[in-house]
């Protein structure tokens, strides 16, 4: 049996708790052994013991050694995989200010995966594959990739959860059972500005815009929940979402580690090579497939309308401008 190492900050975090069984429960790896770094700040790195245990006690015969710490420069030698949950949320108050957006995050978050980044760069395997949950995801993502420098690995940010929301609602107005919604794409940031794009959605084989055909619910129903679902889950609970978040990075984890159905496409931010003309190095939501070989692709045969363009072109023109409120981290 192969052994794949994997290091999940934020460990102790809400969405953590969630996902690190999944890591470990033979499904999301297949039958490999996992090994586990799990890394917090120092202040919480002790509460870590708690969640060992519970590991422990859970009886996963896939699981390997386990290990939890607050060096990240230790956690990442030998990675394969890198899950980058550790950030603050949104709906909590920080230094005496509630953080009420994302572009709140930039500051307080960025700077975390610019160590990140260099450690992973430095020590993390070859084809190493990490995915920045942690917001304001995409520019973390950005932040950590230029740091790493090292263009055998493929930094992602996650926009998984974006897309199964849509589906979820796409399912809920035509009927149809979610796993008969394929090609469901996110386009742009995981920010309110991302364009959930129903029309090359496939739906019980049919595309979406043939079987929905009514644009004023698409503009003023289906994007706007999907755009701001992360925010009425925060005012419902209290706290961003942290089940559902965890479910979307298992299912990125499987998407990039199984090739993608002929035909289908998984939605993650990845570096655009210019790809659908998105200024290149930005971390953007794309349509992508896992070939044969393992290697992770931008799906390019997809047509935009003009409406679903003008959509994108505002989540680029974000992105581009959080690059550049960021250019200090980016040395
Ligand atoms: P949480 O506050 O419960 O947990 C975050 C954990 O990260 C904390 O335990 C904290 O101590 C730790 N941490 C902070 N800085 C760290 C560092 N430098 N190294 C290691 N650990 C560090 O938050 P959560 O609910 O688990 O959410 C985590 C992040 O994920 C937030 O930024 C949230 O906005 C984001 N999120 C993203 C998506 C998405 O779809 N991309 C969805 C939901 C939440
Ligand atoms: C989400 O989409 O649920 C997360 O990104 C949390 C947030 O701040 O919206």
């Amino acid at each position: 049996m192969s052994t794949i190492k994997v290091v999940v900050t934020g460990a102790a975090g809400q969405i953590a708790y969630s996902l690190i069984p999944r890591l470990v429960d033979g499904k999301t790896f297949g039958d490999k052994t996992v090994d586990l770094c799990l890394v917090e700040i120092p202040q919480v790195v002790d509460k870590l013991k708690g969640l060992v245990m519970e590991l422990e006690d859970s009886y996963f015969p896939n699981m390997g050694e386990v290990s939890y710490t607050s060096n990240f420069e230790e956690a990442s030698v030998n990675g394969d995989w890198f899950l980058l949950v550790g950030s603050i949320p949104r709906g909590i108050v920080y230094n005496g200010k509630k953080i009420e957006e994302r572009s709140d995050l930039l500051s307080i978050n960025g700077g975390i995966f610019v160590d990140q980044g260099k450690a992973i760069g430095k020590n993390g395997n070859d084809n190493a594959k990490v995915l920045v949950v942690g917001n304001p995801a995409n520019t973390n993502a950005l932040i950590g990739k230029n740091a790493a420098n090292n263009n055998s690995q493929t930094w992602m940010a996650m926009t998984m959860l974006d897309s199964n929301r849509a589906k979820s609602i796409l399912s809920k107005k035509t009927n149809k059972n979610i796993s008969e919604i394929t090609n469901m794409i996110i386009w742009g940031n995981h920010s309110p500005t991302m364009y959930p794009d129903s029309e090359n959605a496939f739906i019980s084989g049919q595309r979406g815009s043939d079987l929905i055909n009514d644009m004023e619910w698409i503009e003023s129903d289906f994007l706007p929940s999907v755009q701001q679902r992360g925010k009425a889950v925060i005012n419902a609970r209290g706290a961003s979402s942290a089940t559902s978040a965890a479910k979307a990075a298992i299912d990125t984890v499987i998407a990039c580690e199984t090739p993608t159905d002929h035909g289908d496409c998984f939605s993650a931010a990845i570096a655009s090579d210019g790809a659908y003309d998105v200024p290149e190095g930005l971390i953007c939501g794309y349509p992508l497939m896992t070939l044969e070989d393992g290697s992770i692709e931008i799906k390019r045969d997809l047509s935009l309308s003009e409406f679903a363009l003008s959509k994108f072109q505002i989540s680029i023109d974000e992105l581009v401008s959080e690059r550049d409120a960021v250019k200090h981290l980016m040395q």
